[in-house]
């Protein structure tokens, strides 16, 4: 079995187990008190949406930013959301269905190897792109693929800068899943994503969030 497979395998078997209960485990995420749903609806700001646009949602899990871009695109508009794992994808169903939204659409796929709609209006990607490797080339393949103004949106982790070692990996404790904590730290995939952005889009803005610990990244095409 190849490095990314058996990664791919273990990422998958981890929220395989985190399925059931993520809606209300990652209000937890990645820490108490972190506002979460306002961070969210940040996000999904910066997009830029209107009615009737087309959105894709890499990584998108349980579909918890799917109600904010519903309100967002309505329903002349499509969400398309991408995720690795099955049994998230399963959750984000069971939410389309509930909702009764019939402009959602799921895709079980890698990031690294997914096709992007070509002319698509913006794309999210919330608490996942530092868990890709390859997040550079997802960034790249995804503004390629955005229409004109397009906007591209990370939102997600990062070690605070000036910290010390042990605080970081306290601090970080949530990425074990995917990682060791060590080798996130090492990688810094935050800034691989940031240098990706600068390269393939314009007007990129970085905001650093809860005291350094998460970010938000906006750029457009
Ligand atoms: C922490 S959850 C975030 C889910 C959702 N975006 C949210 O904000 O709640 C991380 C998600 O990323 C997915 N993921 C991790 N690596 C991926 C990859 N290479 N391609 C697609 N999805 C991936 C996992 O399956 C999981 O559903």
């Amino acid at each position: 079995m190849s490095q990314t497979s058996s990664t791919h395998e273990r990422l998958i078997e981890t929220y395989r187990k985190k399925a059931k209960h993520y809606d209300v485990t990652s209000r937890l995420y990645p820490a108490p008190g972190y506002p979460q749903r306002t961070q969210r609806l940040r996000a999904v700001r910066a997009l830029g949406l209107r009615p009737g646009d087309t959105v894709v949602d890499i990584a998108c899990g349980t579909g918890l930013n799917f109600p904010l871009l519903e309100r967002a695109v309505g329903p002349g508009g499509r969400i398309v959301g991408v995720d690795l794992t099955d049994a998230m994808l399963a959750r984000a169903q069971d939410r389309i269905e509930t909702n009764g939204w019939s402009n959602v659409s799921l895709v079980q796929a890698d990031a690294a190897g997914f096709d992007f709609p070509a002319g698509v209006n913006a794309i999210l990607s919330t608490y996942a792109m530092t868990q890709v490797p390859e997040c550079a080339e997802v960034i790249a393949h995804g503004a390629a693929a955005l229409s004109g103004g397009g906007h591209w949106v990370v939102l997600d982790l990062k070690v605070p800068g000036y910290t010390p070692g042990w605080l970081a990996q306290l601090g970080t404790a949530t990425v074990r899943p995917f990682a060791s904590i060590d080798e996130w730290i090492t990688r810094r995939p935050w800034e691989a994503i940031r240098a990706a952005m600068r390269e393939e889009l314009a007007d990129v803005a970085w905001t650093e969030l809860f005291f350094g610990t998460a970010f938000l990244a906006a750029g457009s095409r």
